[in-house]
């Protein structure tokens, strides 16, 4: 039977522009971060034109991570981490996208945070686009709509490989590009693409949406090559959002749908992982007069700049109902969910299903056969402090036991390979959806609100008490709990 690895990274995660704060501090540029307002579960978050007075932008604060790192850091080794998965905000470093030298002040930031890391012990696992591309970029470039945008990333990733190089082996190129898909949203829109799409037809979003990828595939493959010219043992992976379709029903449409919708989900991953676009795709494009700008040389690129490891971050499962308007089994974004009776839902009402973990982490094996390295997973939920300041997050706990014990029979029971686990925002950080600081995820509580007002004082919740037994017994203490 195979065995969770004894070398197992357990962690946690965050992303520069949900923790960091101090947006405009030591020549940190505009990212397109700075310029989305608060919003709620029922009240979507705007994208303004530029900073607007009256208005509050969370990310600018976030959870003050710029100023507590070395706490928060110290807060992680207490619970034994292995591991500390975040990002590099890319206007830290490159204030405006296109500067010719980069900011030293953002560079020695991130010397010292991965310094303190190695003071424990823990490996950092760097994402280098994290949904925080430099506004400038947008305005100028029309963000990653234009090919020049290439370039800059690639100036951005080869100045970090070179500076962390004794510091960073984990790295990742860009956060759940996938997300990009829904093209109807105009967060996921901004986040992934850089694209503002406001007055746009829902043809010219696609269209956009499809160029933006491909240059943005282009710049992940030519990172993984810099990467390993660098430093032969970086390893580099690519993110997906895991959000397997399900099939509403037995029904040949419903199959057909889901299985279309996963197509146009999970293509990302056979362009990083294996290379080359899938057939799937190349006709889709053809067919559909899209992607119109691609080279033999950007192809070339494509395939030597294949990925070490797929990340992945998973939440929930969605289900896919056919529609009898759509014949062409067109997948659009989330239009086609459906309400899964089986499964019960959080707060936010994002569903659950641990077992839609393994089934995940099986799909992506019987696809692509490469090591897997779960970067996000966890509950988006309300916390209680009470008087004595104890937090009894008994719902995170039992969300994450439930789906760690799925992983691990994944890995057990079905071979699946998995490098390792780090829970999204192990310590409180501002949701990128909504926006807000109390749909928490964290271990770690930061006691900050919506309005970004509060101590910022740091606070040990029960989980963290948990989470540190599941990493000191490799894990073997869920499935013990449940045989007493
Ligand atoms: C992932 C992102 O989509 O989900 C994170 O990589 C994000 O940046 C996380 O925070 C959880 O989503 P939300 O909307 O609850 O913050």
């Amino acid at each position: 039977m195979n065995k969770l690895r004894k070398d197992f990274l357990w962690g946690g995660a965050v992303a520069a522009n949900q923790i960091e704060g101090a947006w405009n501090e030591d020549n940190k540029g505009l990212s397109i971060a700075d310029v989305v307002t608060e919003g709620a579960v029922d009240r979507p978050r705007i994208i303004t034109n530029g900073i607007q007075k009256g208005k509050y932008y969370p990310m600018h604060k976030a959870s003050d991570f710029y100023h507590h790192y070395k706490e928060d850091i110290k807060l992680l080794a207490e619970m034994h981490f292995k591991c500390f998965r975040l990002s590099i905000a890319w206007s830290r470093i490159f204030p405006n996208g296109d500067d010719k030298e980069p900011n030293e002040d953002g560079l020695r930031f991130y010397d010292n945070v991965f310094n303190e890391c190695k003071k424990y012990n823990i490996e950092p696992v760097v994402t280098f686009s994290h949904f925080e591309m430099p506004y400038s970029l947008v305005k100028k470039y029309g963000g990653w709509t234009d090919r020049r945008v290439i370039d800059f990333y690639v100036k951005f990733v080869e100045v970090c490989f070179s500076r962390y190089r004794d510091q960073v082996n984990y790295w990742m190129t860009f956060n759940e590009i996938n997300n990009q898909t829904d093209y109807n949203s105009d967060l996921s829109m901004l986040a992934d693409s850089g694209i503002v799409i406001n007055n746009l037809s829902e043809e010219e979003r696609e269209e956009k949406m499809y160029q933006a990828a491909h240059y943005e595939l282009v710049a992940s493959a030519k990172a993984v090559q810099i990467g390993h010219a660098i430093n032969q043992d970086n390893k580099i992976g690519c993110m997906i959002n895991m959000t397997p379709q399900y099939p509403y029903s037995c029904k040949p449409e419903d199959i057909f749908q889901a299985q279309k919708a996963m197509q146009r989900r999970y293509w990302f991953a056979d362009v990083q992982v294996l290379g080359k676009y899938p057939e799937n795709m190349e006709s889709y494009f053809e067919e559909n007069n899209l992607r119109k700008d691609i080279t033999d040389n950007d192809r070339e690129d494509l395939k030597n700049g294949k990925t070490d490891f797929i990340g992945l971050s998973y939440y929930n499962s969605n289900t896919i109902k056919f529609e009898k308007n759509n014949p062409d089994f067109k997948f659009v974004g989330s239009e086609l969910n459906v309400n899964n009776p089986y499964l019960k839902q959080t707060q936010w009402g994002w569903p659950v299903d641990p077992l839609g973990f393994r089934y995940s982490l099986n799909w992506l094996t019987d696809h692509y056969h490469k090591p897997l390295f779960v970067v996000e997973n966890g509950i988006g939920a309300e916390d209680r402090v009470e008087n004595d300041k104890s937090i009894h997050d008994e719902y995170r706990i039992s969300y994450l036991k439930e789906h760690i014990k799925s992983m691990i029979d994944a890995i057990e029971q079905d071979g699946v390979d998995v490098i390792g686990y780090t829970p999204w925002g192990c310590i409180d950080l501002v949701s990128m959806g909504t926006g807000q600081m109390s749909k928490r995820y964290g271990f770690i509580y930061v006691d900050s609100n919506d309005k970004g007002d509060g101590s910022f004082r740091r606070l040990k919740k029960d989980s963290f008490y948990w989470y540190r037994k599941v990493i000191d017994s490799n894990g073997k203490n869920l499935f013990l709990e449940d045989e007493k």
